[in-house]
């Protein structure tokens, strides 16, 4: 299968696995770049020198092209960005600001740039400051997310630019692959599907409540504060729920939720931990393979895009 992103990444299937923080630790990323698509590290919070040991961890367990994720809040963002250019990383997806700064440092090295983007406004920003390509994240999305639907964000932002697109947010099998195929994308970027996979080094609690999620499982909380974060539902959100009901201070519902994501992905504290995870969690009813979530997705895509001839 080719579109401008395998063209552009140098993978065989247009399928990225997103940054994910405290998730996409090598053992993932190497399993997802090995089966064909693109694995990408997710730097989080993590200082450089971890990330720096994440990639070469990568590299020991796959020749294939990998990506790092980095959150631009981080305080070791600067650093990072150096890292990945001193490691011959092949793509940096990046979140929470603008890389404009970054930008001439990884063109020169040959990285390839894809900002996640909730807007019409930022993608505008982020194309001008010559980035090549954009992950178009809807509010499905497990983590932290903007406000629009991905069925309604990819399509706008396909027809407004010219540049590839990845659609991201409630993409778990191939019929939500197809689907971004039809609203212009060129790929997709894929989360909650991959935690629940055998190789994610995630704790078996984490899992298997991705699983055991229905459709209405998951909630938002932080859209008071202006930091929407889509969780599974657990006490830890009911309670930050409350408190955002009755107006609480910012500082005293961020401690709340400090450390929640390690919690759950380590501890397999599912109590009071966050579970980020997207709302088609709802679909996912088994663990697997990297490799057979990649190859059901391409085979049910296809057979789905065959099916729908009969409509033309
Ligand atoms: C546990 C978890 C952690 C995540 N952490 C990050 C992150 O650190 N940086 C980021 O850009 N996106 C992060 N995301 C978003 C994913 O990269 C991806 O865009 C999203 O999961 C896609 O939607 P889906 O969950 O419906 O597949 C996270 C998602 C999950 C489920």
């Amino acid at each position: 299968m080719k579109t401008r992103i395998t063209e552009l990444l140098g993978i065989k299937y247009p399928i990225i696995q997103g940054g994910m923080a405290w998730v996409a630790d090598y053992h993932l990323v190497s399993a997802v770049s090995e089966a064909g698509g693109l694995g990408v590290l997710g730097a989080g919070a993590a200082p450089a020198d971890w990330v720096r040991e994440q990639i070469r961890k990568v590299k020991e367990n796959t020749d294939k092209p990998f990506g790092v994720n980095i959150m631009l809040l981080n305080p070791a963002a600067e650093e990072i960005a150096k890292v990945v250019v001193e490691e011959g990383v092949a793509m940096v997806t990046t979140g929470a600001g603008n890389p404009e700064r970054y930008m001439k440092m990884w063109k020169e090295a040959g990285i390839k740039v894809f900002p996640v983007v909730a807007s019409i406004g930022l993608a505008k920003r982020m194309i001008r400051s010559g980035c090549d390509g954009l992950i178009a994240e809807g509010t499905e999305a497990g983590g932290h997310i903007g406000d629009l639907t991905t069925m309604v964000l990819v399509p706008q932002l396909t027809s407004e630019f010219d540049i590839p697109v990845v659609a991201a947010g409630g993409i778990a099998d191939g019929r939500g692959f197809a689907a971004a195929l039809m609203l212009g994308a060129e790929g997709v970027q894929i989360g909650t599907r991959f935690v629940a996979t055998y190789e994610a080094n995630v704790h078996e609690n984490y899992k298997d409540a991705i699983i055991k999620a229905k459709d209405i499982d998951s909630k938002v909380t932080g859209r008071s504060t202006g930091h929407p974060v889509r969780t599974l539902r657990n006490a830890q959100t009911l309670k930050y729920i409350k408190l955002e009901q009755e107006g609480t201070d910012f500082e005293e519902m961020e401690r709340l939720t400090e450390g929640g994501l390690r919690r759950a992905v380590i501890e397999g504290d599912v109590k009071t931990g966050s579970i980020m995870a997207g709302q088609i969690a709802g679909l996912i009813k088994t663990k697997m393979s990297v490799e057979d979530v990649i190859q059901s997705i391409l085979a049910e895509a296809k057979h789905t895009l065959k099916e729908s001839q009969k409509y033309v």
